[in-house]
């Protein structure tokens, strides 16, 4: 039977206390918003995005503030009608970048605006948020990273997994750009975290 100092048990531990400790802190998040009807519903088209952290957190993204090649930013999807920003539930979180349409590949490009993509911000293996932006383990490229155990996606490409155990991309959410804004284009195109199916 492992004990606690077994290396690989000692592994699995700490893999558990940090997923926990992601979604404990943005259920938490989640929290104060759930009893806005509409706010745990998935993003509509139409919806506009606006930051989910730091300082700009509730104000509406705008092209603009987002710079070429990335990082990204996070965000939630917000109705424009009712202004109810959907963070009733974690599932709705995005990540959003603005690369080179030349460098989104077919599949990717018509789901972008001038460049600019979404993802869930949710990762599909474990349900950890992904947090980071770095040189892919296995191209030249800035990749998305989910740090609880290592997965890349390559956002150029679907978000497909380019490194680490995440069984499938992530969801992508379209967007389109609306007299100089950017919206939403249409609901999510994939599985949302670690949705069975
Ligand atoms: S939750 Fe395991 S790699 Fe993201």
């Amino acid at each position: 039977m492992p004990s606690c100092s077994d290396p690989t048990r000692r592994k699995l531990i700490l893999t558990a206390l940090a997923t926990g400790a992601c979604i404990a802190s943005s259920r938490s998040a989640a929290a104060a918003d759930e009893d806005q009807p509409g706010s745990d519903e998935r993003p509509q088209k139409g919806d506009v995005l606006v930051f989910s952290e730091k300082d700009h957190a509730g104000e509406v993204i705008e092209p603009q503030d987002l710079k070429l090649g990335g990082p990204p930013v996070r965000a939630w999807p917000k109705d424009p009608k009712t202004s109810v920003v959907r963070k009733g539930s974690r599932l709705n979180e995005v990540v959003v970048v603005r690369l080179d349409p030349a460098e989104l590949d077919e599949e990717t490009r018509p789901r972008s605006a001038d460049g600019i993509v979404a993802y869930s911000a949710i990762c599909s293996h474990a349900g950890c948020p992904i947090t980071a932006w770095v040189k892919g383990a296995t191209g030249d490229k800035d990749v998305l990273k989910c740090v609880c155990h290592n997965s890349e996606f390559d956002p150029r490409h679907s978000a497909q997994v380019v490194f680490g155990p995440a069984p499938r991309r992530q969801a992508a959410l379209p967007l389109a750009m609306a007299d100089g804004s950017l919206t939403v284009a249409a609901t999510f195109v994939g599985k949302v975290g670690q949705q069975a199916g």
